[in-house]
């Protein structure tokens, strides 16, 4: 199985187009150990010919122009695409909105937790992609499903679980418990090639990692964790947005409720974040939080980086 980075920022990207913070000032002056980046997805392929993308960002066409394996086969048409299904993780932004550059009547698959789905049927831009020709399925928390599209089989099952989290920012009730959010709203995926049983694990949003999920992960091979944030109030401290991350739904990296501390014990052979915000000192590849992360075993994943299975 090949994993292939798509996009390793959070929503908004790096540099994000109205950020003047100094990460996003110095990525654009192009100062050397800033790297740009886009927003968060993976493609993922069991043969190297059909793919399937995990999350659809709002940059998904400059990211197809950047992946050759995701362009048209040459043997197969004046109209084909290799991207066969995607599968949708939660509603935000930068993982939904990417769906509307696969317009074009292109057949394909997309699969997604009950509340992401009624999101898309609740929002009638998304009939761009007529249902007829692009099918919505559910990935019901618990039942391991088997992926396909236009009429090719991946070879790859999803298994979804629910992640603590909340639910996207522009479905928030402020006055409910939790914002509204419930089970579905966020999701983690257990990826498994069906004919080798490889496996690995993709949560880019997640607000905490709690007894049922460390159980979960516990001995991974590969694990593409959420790393939004190195400490929960960076935003305020940075003077970009009086919000912390815990009120995002994505826990820090550091400190003793932090990602590194969570994963210290649990085995994970590769351990790789991605949604990665502007904030985050980890996109500073001299930073002293970037040598704290490597040093615990973390890498920091970045557009183009590929992963074989
Ligand atoms: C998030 O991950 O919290 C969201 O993408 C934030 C946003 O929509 O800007
Ligand atoms: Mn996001």
């Amino acid at each position: 199985m090949l994993i292939k980075v798509l996009g390793s920022a959070a929503g908004g990207g790096f540099p994000q187009w109205n950020c003047n913070g100094t990460q996003s000032a110095a990525v654009r002056a192009r100062v050397p150990g800033f790297r740009p980046r886009t927003q968060s997805s993976l493609a993922v392929s069991a043969n190297g010919r059909d793919w399937m993308l995990l999350n659809s960002s709002p940059d998904l066409r400059q990211q197809i122009n950047d992946t050759p394996e995701l362009w048209p086969h040459s043997d197969a048409g004046p109209r084909n695409s290799p991207i066969k299904a995607v599968v949708l993780t939660n509603g935000d932004v930068d993982h939904i909105i990417g769906l509307i550059n696969l317009r074009e009547a292109q057949p394909f698959s997309v699969y997604g937790s009950d509340r992401v789905l009624a999101t898309l049927d609740a929002n009638s831009v998304f009939n761009v992609l007529a249902k007829d020709k692009v099918p919505r399925y559910e990935l019901p928390l618990g039942e391991p499903r088997a992926i396909s599209g236009a009429g090719s089989s991946l070879g790859i099952t999803i298994d979804a679980f629910a992640v603590p989290g909340k639910v996207a920012l522009y479905l928030e009730d402020a006055a409910a418990p939790g914002f509204g959010s419930k089970a579905g709203d966020t999701i983690g995926l257990k990826v498994t090639e069906q004919a080798t049983g490889k496996a690995f694990f993709y949560i880019p949003g997640c607000a905490a990692i709690d007894g049922p999920l460390s159980n979960r992960l516990r001995g991974a091979s590969v694990v593409f964790f959420d790393g939004t944030l190195f400490t929960d109030d960076e935003m305020l401290r940075q003077g970009l947005m009086a919000k912390t991350g815990s009120r995002m739904g994505h826990m820090n990296i550091s400190g003793p409720d932090g990602s590194i501390a969570a994963f210290a014990k649990l085995g994970v052979a590769r351990k790789i974040f991605v949604h990665i915000n502007n904030s985050n000192p980890v996109l500073d590849e001299k930073s002293d939080a970037r040598k704290t992360a490597e040093a615990a075993g973390w890498e920091i994943g970045y557009d183009g980086m590929e992963v074989r299975l």
